[in-house]
């Protein structure tokens, strides 16, 4: 399972090459999943710059945390505020329901997702290796049947999640993750450079049918090299 590797000058020019992927898939159309976190939303910013129109573009999470929409902590916040809003005609965007429990959101979300071809997934990786809410040694990592599952939280913020699985993630035509700083350099080795594990579950997250593509800083790439 090869990776393709681009190592940037800094955080800007991680986000901007990582813009220019997202918007050459905006402008090819489809469904992307987007990452939460705090490194993607400079690309975001960046991506709306560069593209204006977003409509031909269905925008889903690759995981949520289990809080209201205008919560601070919500990716689709994050993604609302970062790209949605910033773009003359916005993506259509499909939040998780979290006024459901976890596992109902889960299963409503697999189910808007049934028939759903992802072009791409944007992914990001946790200093323990996680990815979406994705953590590792956890039951969630053996799921094949399931689009997406309820997980618990492993981190900051300790709020339940909903995440896709790895088929799921894995089923994106291109695969692209979104890596920046020193405290990502040890899980960036273990994911991208050593076998695959469930102790690193962002080492299971590959495009089966195309690209995988991971764009570090110098800083998260140091072991890498
Ligand atoms: C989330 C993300 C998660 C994120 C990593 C890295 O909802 O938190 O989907 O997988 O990509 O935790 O987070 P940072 O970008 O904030 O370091």
């Amino acid at each position: 399972m090869g990776v393709e590797l681009v190592i940037a000058e800094d955080g800007e020019d991680a986000a901007r090459r990582t813009a220019e992927i997202l918007t050459a898939a905006a402008r090819r159309g489809g469904h992307i999943a987007l990452s939460g976190g705090s490194t993607p939303r400079r690309a975001y910013e960046l991506a709306a710059e560069l593209e204006r129109d977003w409509s031909g573009v269905d925008a889903w999470l690759g995981d949520e945390r289990c809080v209201p929409a205008d919560d601070d902590r919500a990716n689709v916040r994050l993604v609302r505020e970062s790209l949605a809003a910033r773009a003359l005609l916005p993506p259509a965007l499909h939040p998780v329901d979290t006024t459901l429990p976890p596992v109902r959101a889960a299963a409503a979300y697999d189910a808007d997702l049934e028939g759903v071809v992802l072009e791409l997934t944007l992914m990001g990786i946790g200093p323990d290796g996680h990815t979406a809410s994705l953590y590792p040694h956890e039951p969630s990592l053996d799921e094949t049947a399931a689009r997406v599952v309820a997980a618990p939280a492993r981190l900051e913020p300790w709020v339940d999640r909903v995440t896709m699985t790895v088929p799921m993630l894995c089923s994106a035509r291109e695969v692209v993750f979104l890596v920046v700083g020193a405290d990502k350099a040890e899980a960036a080795r273990r994911a991208f450079a050593e076998p695959p594990s469930q102790a690193t579950p962002a080492s299971l997250v590959r495009s089966t049918s195309g690209r995988t593509i991971v764009i570090l800083d110098r800083a998260a790439a140091a072991e890498v090299r």
